[in-house]
């Protein structure tokens, strides 16, 4: 019987299911659901307790199939580094992983929990074949806290990934062909995932905690409304094309003023939104840097956006101006047969990057037990 797995990832701004039927060369898409966390400045466990419900009330409203269910963490906390070994067997690696981890991981190691994933790629080094191993090291306690929201939901996860390796996963699955110097950038509410693609394998993978969240915060306090108000600004108006920067914006009381009585002025959202952007686009850039220091001055070729920040308007655009380089939205679906008339193509062409990684977590291969 074909399998049935669910991806599901619980984000910062929004709960979101990805249903599959894996077959045995393909996959089917059977249901997309996304519900928003209700934001409100609740302290920590009320706001646990708000994501229980949101996850259960996902899970109702679509009937989403608990039976294999892949959910994952993220953020600044998790680290995943690439790592060269000796070609050697998984309890090999086991073991020089968890040797290695002290190396890399700022935690005791009392404290964390750790995985690996062997990529594709082998090659002759000093000491003969060696292979490259990515290392990740979550800590124990975020690992607990979301195991034990997605238990108090009802859900007993199968496995827990990572969301930058499912973000990995998802690219290689819809471009397989697209190797080298590729950087793939998920734009979400708290977090930003940075992978940078080298032969074909992810060569540096970060986690930057400024995403849409931080727009959304910077508005509300430049032009002084609601952050409610201030992400309907964001998402109405986005950014203006390049003409607009020409143009001169003054940050005086009178726009303010128009701000707040309703007719917003776009230059003035547009500009707060670049300048909300200014500390991110530098991480970005310095992770390039990097790269390519790394590799000889080989440098990123191309830029692809996922996650929820993709939908501003022309952040494409102003992306591909500030790093000087191509940018395309991911096409998360493009490998996944499905039903248009289930899903409208140009439905899931918008909606399909805030999903990514939730694809991710339902492709993870789900052992039969
Ligand atoms: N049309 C739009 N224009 C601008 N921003 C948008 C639009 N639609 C969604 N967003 C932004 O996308 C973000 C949510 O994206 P996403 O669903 O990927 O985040 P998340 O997975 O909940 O968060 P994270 O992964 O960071 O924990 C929010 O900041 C939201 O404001
Ligand atoms: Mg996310």
């Amino acid at each position: 019987m074909a399998k049935v797995t669910v991806g599901l990832e619980v984000g910062m701004e929004a709960v979101k299911a990805v249903e599959l039927t894996h077959r045995k060369n393909s996959y089917q898409l059977r249901k997309l659901a996304r519900l928003e966390i209700p934001f409100e400045d609740h302290d920590h466990t009320k706001r646990e307790k708000i994501i229980v419900k949101v996850i259960k009330d996902l899970i109702s409203k679509y009937r989403i199939n608990t039976r294999r269910v892949v959910s994952g963490v993220g953020g600044e906390l998790v680290i995943v580094r690439r790592i060269t070994l000796p070609l050697m067997t998984e309890k090999e690696i086991a073991q020089a992983v968890r040797w290695q981890a002290e190396d890399y991981i700022p935690y005791s190691m009392e404290q964390v929990c750790l995985g690996f994933h062997v990529l594709n790629q082998r090659f002759s080094g000093e000491k003969g074949e060696e292979m490259t191993v990515i290392l990740v090291g979550v800590k124990r306690e975020t690992i607990e806290r979301h195991l034990r929201l997605l238990r108090q939901a009802g859900v007993s996860p199968q496995a827990i990934d990572v969301n930058t390796l499912a973000l990995f996963n998802v690219f290689q699955l819809s471009n397989p062909d697209e190797t080298d110097g590729i950087a793939i950038l998920e734009i979400g509410h708290g977090t930003t995932s940075i992978v940078l693609l080298d032969k074909g394998n992810p060569f540096l993978i970060r986690d930057v905690n400024l995403a849409g969240f931080h727009i959304t915060e910077t508005m509300a306090e430049e032009i002084g409304t609601s952050f409610a108000t201030a992400e309907e600004i964001k998402r109405r108006y986005g950014l203006v094309t390049s003409d607009g920067r020409e143009r001169e914006v003054y940050f005086n009381d009178e726009l303010k003023e128009l701000t707040i009585k309703g007719k917003v002025d776009k230059r003035l959202v547009d500009q707060i939104i670049r300048k909300s952007m200014e500390d991110l686009v530098e991480e970005i850039i310095h992770s390039f840097e990097y790269y390519s220091s790394q590799r000889e001055g080989k440098p990123i070729k191309k830029v692809v956006l996922s996650g929820g920040t993709s939908q501003l308007h022309n952040i494409d655009k102003f992306l591909s101006e500030e790093l000087g380089l191509p940018v395309k939205i991911i096409s998360p679906f493009a490998k996944i047969a499905y039903e248009s008339k289930k899903f409208q193509p140009d439905y899931l062409a918008r909606v399909g990057p805030m999903f990514t990684v939730a694809l991710g977590f339902a492709l993870h291969e789900v052992k039969e037990i």
